[in-house]
């Protein structure tokens, strides 16, 4: 018994063929843009932005955005070829298993855990913070003990500060209803899921076009604020560290693959629903940050976790203040709605090799949805939405969706050496250029984030080797053959 052993190209594919029995294939290239979309706007753009040019690049912010995109483009490029060539359920922990053998997909697997898991967890925090906003418009105030975390302190829009309450009950309320959604059917989600797409990206355009007109140019001198001394504080290692942050607005393409095995034509609509959605949401970041950063100066974004809502109040549209909330409250929807879905995708795969009990493949037999894995997540996304500070959330996500990233990456040139001929109908161009270029901005990103959360992601790590090893590697249908 191998913890190396690779699982083959034709014996992954006559498993996704058989999934008439499983996974309805529903998906069309346009709902996996749409996919795409709904898991990439939402708290990287309206929360980090702001944080991003108050501490670390001023309105070079639209800078650092190109630096996480170009990063984000070379790994879309590899999870593009790895899609149209493997389309099966579980994105890059099934890439892993073709490549790098059992072991290596397991560690894959468990780490994307930490992307699509945590990230629903931190977008579900940031959604009781607009939430609660909308709330308060209407005149309604929860109790502090039940709209915060132990550990977390809250400044509530009326200076009120909270120094940590018991539980973040309307965060763990969202978790809760998507769960629920999720289990009903991946056609009703998806269809849920293309409206609040068209919300979102309606108030991001809307944003974008109604705030131009009152940009005031004098925001943008000096574009890239001098560095104070610090690594990180301006200057060019600004723009780095900015890009570093506002990664998390990217974070969430990728979760298109792992829809691989419900789409119609996934040979040519992996890479359209990978790549389309990320320049889309490139080229409206940058905008949407330049006009953010030209209406308020960028210091004045300092601790302000609703960037967007400030600077819209800089035009003369503050009418439409309330639609914008329930927008961006729609936007983050989407958000946890698809991180949801592609967790529970990808525990689906691994229960299906053995690596995990058969009750995480169970599929519903009414509604074809992997229901068990669901109600799972519900609990294990609510008891981190509800308890943990998103800080903490937000670089555990980042962190681990770059180590996915990195794998992914090498990846890909495994998979020339050791399949040069098998058919992909998306070829990363320039390889090994493309993929050695996404591990170094990777890295390079992992790098700018805090020691912590180094030390979560090696704990979070050997915790699912000692997984592994007791369960995994005994009860794994390839070893086992
Ligand atoms: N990219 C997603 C967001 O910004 C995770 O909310």
């Amino acid at each position: 018994m191998s913890i190396w052993k690779t699982k083959s190209l034709t014996q992954l594919l006559s498993e996704a063929s058989e999934s008439e029995k499983g996974l309805k294939r529903t998906l069309s290239s346009r709902a996996l843009v749409a996919l795409g979309i709904g898991a990439i706007i939402g708290a990287g753009l309206f929360s980090l932005t702001g944080i991003a040019a108050a501490e670390h690049a001023g309105p070079a912010v639209t800078l650092s955005f190109v630096v996480a995109a170009v990063g984000c483009a070379f790994a879309g490029l590899c999870y593009a070829e790895f899609a149209s060539m493997i389309p099966v359920a579980g994105s890059a922990y099934t890439y892993s298993y073709a490549t790098m053998g059992e072991f290596m997909a397991w560690i894959i697997g468990w780490d994307l855990v930490l992307e699509y898991a945590l990230g629903a967890a931190t977008v579900g925090v940031s959604w009781s913070r607009y939430f609660l906003e909308l709330l308060n418009k209407f005149g309604i105030h929860l109790p502090h003990s039940l709209i915060c975390s132990p550990w977390e302190t809250l400044k509530l829009s009326d200076g009120t500060v909270i120094e940590g309450g018991i539980i973040n009950l309307p965060a763990i309320f969202i978790v809760v209803l998507l769960s629920l959604l999720l289990i009903r059917g991946t056609k009703e989600s998806a269809s849920m899921n293309n409206f609040l797409v068209v919300l979102k990206v309606c108030v991001v355009i809307l944003f974008i076009v109604l705030g131009w007109s009152y940009i005031d140019s004098a925001n943008y001198d000096p574009y890239i604020p001098a560095n104070t001394g610090v690594k990180g504080e301006f200057g060019i290692s600004g723009i780095a560290a900015g890009a570093a942050t506002v990664f998390f607005a990217f974070i969430g393409f990728d979760a298109v693959s792992t829809a691989a095995q419900e789409a119609k034509n996934p040979q040519k609509g992996m890479p359209i629903g990978i790549l389309g959605s990320l320049v889309i949401c490139t080229i409206l970041y940058v905008l949407f940050a330049h006009v953010m950063t030209g209406l308020v100066p960028y210091y004045e974004f300092a601790g302000d976790a609703k960037p967007a809502a400030t600077a819209f109040a800089k035009t003369p549209y503050t009418f439409l203040q309330t639609g914008l909330i329930v927008a961006i409250l729609a936007g983050y929807t989407s958000v946890i709605l698809v991180m949801l879905m592609g967790q529970s995708r990808v525990f689906y795969s691994m229960s299906k090799d053995g690596l995990l009990p058969g009750f995480f493949g169970e599929i519903h037999s009414k509604f074809r949805t992997p229901w068990k894995t669901n109600i799972f997540f519900m609990f294990f996304v609510s008891i981190f939405a509800g308890f943990v500070p998103v800080s903490d959330l937000g670089h555990m996500v980042s962190i681990g969706t770059l180590l996915a990233f990195v794998l992914v990456c090498i990846g890909v040139m495994v998979m020339r050496k050791k399949m040069p001929d098998a058919p992909r109908s998306f070829r990363t161009p320039l390889v090994p250029f493309v993929p050695l270029a996404g591990i170094l901005v990777c890295v390079y990103l992992m790098y700018s984030l805090p020691q912590e959360s180094w030390i979560r992601l090696v704990l979070w790590m050997v915790i699912g080797i000692a997984i592994y090893f007791i369960y995994g590697k005994k009860n794994s249908k390839l070893n086992n053959e």
